[in-house]
């Protein structure tokens, strides 16, 4: 995907980001996790749209991926959650459209936010993913060191056990997946 533009969200695009939140939570997430509280966690309101707009306004740590001008997916990162963690950084959520996983935008999304937290002085990162949810292995792949778990639980709903996963040394990984977007480009061009 030569054509992708990553980059900061506008708090404009609060809307599409939830909307692909809501679209991709229901096309991974069913099967694993009982649809009403998809449905409860994923539901659409102007208090949604608007703390997602002062979010993006404020904190800007929204990264998107665009394609011919439409928003395709996003990651958010900052400061760890994890109190065991407290020194990290933190990727706290990756979501792309499902018709376009697998192309190496997530890795891209991923760099773009180690580089983000390296340049903001953090030389570790975390990052969490549901136990059973088959997208374990881009954890893996990033480079992060599976931990243990977690219990996962936003606005108080328990919605089951998360791994957890380390980089011990940011630059190290930030390199690894340079490489490793290298090395996808190279061998479209063969
Ligand atoms: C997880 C996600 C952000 C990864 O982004 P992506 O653009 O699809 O992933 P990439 O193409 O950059 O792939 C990087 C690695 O992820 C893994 N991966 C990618 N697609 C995968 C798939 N369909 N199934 C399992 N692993 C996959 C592979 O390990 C891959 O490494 P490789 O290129 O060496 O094979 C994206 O697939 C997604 O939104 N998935 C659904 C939502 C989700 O589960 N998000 C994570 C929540 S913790």
């Amino acid at each position: 995907m030569d054509n992708v533009i990553i980059r900061k969200a506008h708090p404009e695009e609060a809307e599409t980001i939830i909307d692909i939140n809501i679209e991709v939570w229901n096309s991974t997430y069913k099967g694993l996790i009982p649809q009403e509280i998809i449905d409860k966690l994923q539901s659409k309101d102007n208090n949604r749209i608007e703390s997602m707009k002062q979010r993006i306004q404020n904190r800007q740590n929204i990264i998107v991926a665009e394609i011919n001008g439409k928003i395709i997916g996003y990651n958010s990162f900052g400061p760890s959650n994890d109190e065991k963690y407290h020194d990290s950084g933190q990727i706290y959520a990756g979501y792309i459209l499902k018709e376009y996983q697998g192309l190496g935008i997530g890795r891209k999304i991923a760099l773009a936010c180690m580089t983000e937290l390296q340049e903001k002085g953090y030389h570790t990162l975390i990052t969490k993913c549901l136990e059973n949810n088959p997208f374990n292995s881009f954890h893996k792949s990033l480079g992060g060191i599976y931990m243990g778990k977690d219990s996962f639980d936003p606005m108080g709903l328990h919605v089951g056990m998360e791994n957890v996963y380390y980089h011990d040394n940011l630059e190290k990984s930030i390199e690894l997946n340079k490489k490793k977007l290298e090395i996808k480009s190279e061998q479209k061009t063969l």
